[in-house]
């Protein structure tokens, strides 16, 4: 990542450049829609986003990554979890390790909070290479079940559990 470019936690004052930001990078994305702006104000609303980093160049925010709190079972108890989505980078801006250092600093906070699991659905060729594993999220019931489900447990010395289930935020729902 560049060194100009420094991350920090969002504030509320951020709303508008994030949606800025999630926007310019979904359009043209084979998402083909603009639902994560509008996601992220619901999750926040709701009280339901944990972890909102913005990565920031001049003044300018050029990159967002949430993480919200999910409803998860593992071994028939409550397990803190946070699933990650959306992350964002203009696109001027992309491939250049901003998602990443946005990323692992996400995860890093989730880590200070003591949360133990996070999930993630998307690119199998991406998500990996943070610790994700579509082999744990497999271990769990949830709608999104899939190749490009995954899944990490945030202490790398945890024991996987065995199984559960795995529900988004409810905002997840009510996507347009
Ligand atoms: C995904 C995103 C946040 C990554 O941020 P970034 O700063 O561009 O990524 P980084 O520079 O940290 O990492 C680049 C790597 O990500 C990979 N990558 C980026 N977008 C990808 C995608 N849509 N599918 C697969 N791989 C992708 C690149 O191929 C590159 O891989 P390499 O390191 O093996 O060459 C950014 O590309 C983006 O905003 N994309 C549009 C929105 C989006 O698709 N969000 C994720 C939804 S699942």
């Amino acid at each position: 990542m560049p060194d100009v470019i420094g991350i920090r936690a969002a504030t509320a004052a951020d709303g508008e450049a994030i949606d800025a930001v999630i926007r310019a990078a979904f359009a043209g994305t084979e998402f083909g829609h603009q639902g994560e702006a509008g996601l992220v104000r619901m999750l926040e609303g709701d009280g339901d986003a944990l972890v909102s980093l913005v990565a920031e160049r001049d003044g300018a925010i050029i990159g967002h990554v949430l993480f919200s709190r999910m409803d998860v079972e593992a071994d028939g108890a409550r397990l803190s979890a946070a699933g990650l989505a959306p992350v964002s980078v203009v696109p001027a801006l992309q491939g250049q390790g901003i998602g990443d250092a946005l990323i692992r600093a996400g995860l890093d906070a989730l880590r200070e909070r003591g949360c133990a699991i996070s999930f993630v659905l998307g690119h199998d060729a991406y998500y990996p290479r943070f610790g994700y594993a579509p082999d744990l999220a497999a271990r769990f019931a949830s709608p999104f079940a899939g190749p490009h489900f995954m899944a990490m447990m945030l202490d790398s010395d945890a024991p996987w559990p065995l199984g559960g289930r795995a529900d988004y935020a409810p905002a997840f729902g009510r996507m347009g």
